[in-house]
């Protein structure tokens, strides 16, 4: 899709980090703009930013991706007139660092429904009726570098976003099969500065906080990201561009692929699996 100017924007998890960064680099390309998240209060700063005199409408909504009928029933508004919604950034997400037996089912249960099943919501939601239109339209999924490499510490959100990268795989085969009007695209950063590190913040109550060395690796990896990250900005740029160019693949870290072929060599061969072959992974934020 060569032409944003004047298409519309839905954006999960925009109240902060990439998403917000996504929210207002399609205003300043001419997007209209529906920004939804749980946090109310960074959503009205939001809400304060993308507001341009003359500019087409933004609106700001809560919305918890873990919520289908509430999904649904945004989707179903904004298709309700003529108009419609061109790009989907299905974008919330949510990070914790434990070894896998300290998640409390909580915990699983809440990382799982937001990083996985808030996308199927919004896939289920959305695509339907972007078929339908038949108008051209893309879905951004945002996955990880976590979507290639299993990390220690970090098993449940590396679960989850292996699972995004398959779905977002499936949802193009899908669509292509039918030649369908709408693209996909994966996301898949490696460190950005956000408040992913601090996505307990928006945890049920059941989450036991992140101690010892749960809260260490936690802390190390903020310190390395606010040191090393890439600004949320500039991964929101690439991603603009990626869709203009109707790219499926969106690394803003490709150096990080680097030991992809190595580990695909290994399970080939059948060797157990080294966390050493991600060598550009940097669990330590160094
Ligand atoms: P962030 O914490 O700054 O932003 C995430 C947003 O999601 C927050 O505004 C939060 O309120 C919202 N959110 C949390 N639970 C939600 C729910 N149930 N429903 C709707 N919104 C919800 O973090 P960041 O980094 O901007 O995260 C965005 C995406 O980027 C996530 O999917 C994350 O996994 C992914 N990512 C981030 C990386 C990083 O280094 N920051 C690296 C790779 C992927």
């Amino acid at each position: 899709m060569q032409d944003l100017n004047g298409k519309t924007a839905v954006i999960t998890g925009a109240a902060s980090g990439i998403g917000r960064a996504l929210a207002l680099a399609c205003r300043r390309a001419g997007l209209r703009v529906i920004a939804t998240d749980v946090e109310r209060g960074a959503l009205d700063a939001l809400a304060r930013e993308l507001a341009t005199p003359g500019g087409l409408a933004a609106a700001t909504e809560v919305l918890d991706v873990r919520d289908a009928a509430a999904v649904e029933a945004l989707a179903a508004r904004c298709f309700a007139g003529p108009g419609g919604v061109e790009l989907l950034f299905n974008n919330a997400g949510v990070m914790m660092t434990r070894p896998l037996w300290e998640h409390s089912d909580v915990e699983w249960r809440w990382l799982i429904d937001v990083n996985l099943t808030g996308i199927m919501n919004g896939i289920r939601a959305f695509v339907p009726r972007m078929l339908a239109r038949g108008v051209p339209a893309h879905v951004v999924n945002t996955g990880s570098m976590a979507s290639f490499f299993a990390a220690p510490m970090l098993g449940a959100y590396s679960a989850s976003k292996f699972a995004v990268r398959a779905l977002t795989e499936a949802l193009h085969h899908d669509l292509r099969q039918r030649q369908a009007c709408v693209q996909v695209s994966l996301l898949a950063p490696g460190a950005v500065k956000t408040r992913i590190f601090d996505a307990d913040r928006n945890s049920p109550s059941g989450t036991p906080p992140l101690a010892g060395a749960s809260g260490a690796v936690r802390d190390s990896m903020r310190s390395g990201t606010q040191q090393t990250g890439m600004d949320a900005d500039a991964v929101a740029d690439l991603v603009l561009t990626a869709i203009r160019a109707e790219r499926f693949w969106i690394f803003p870290h490709p150096e990080m692929l680097a030991p992809l072929p190595e580990l695909g060599a290994a399970i080939v061969a059948g060797q157990t699996p080294e966390f050493g072959l991600a060598k550009s992974w940097k669990l330590e934020g160094e």
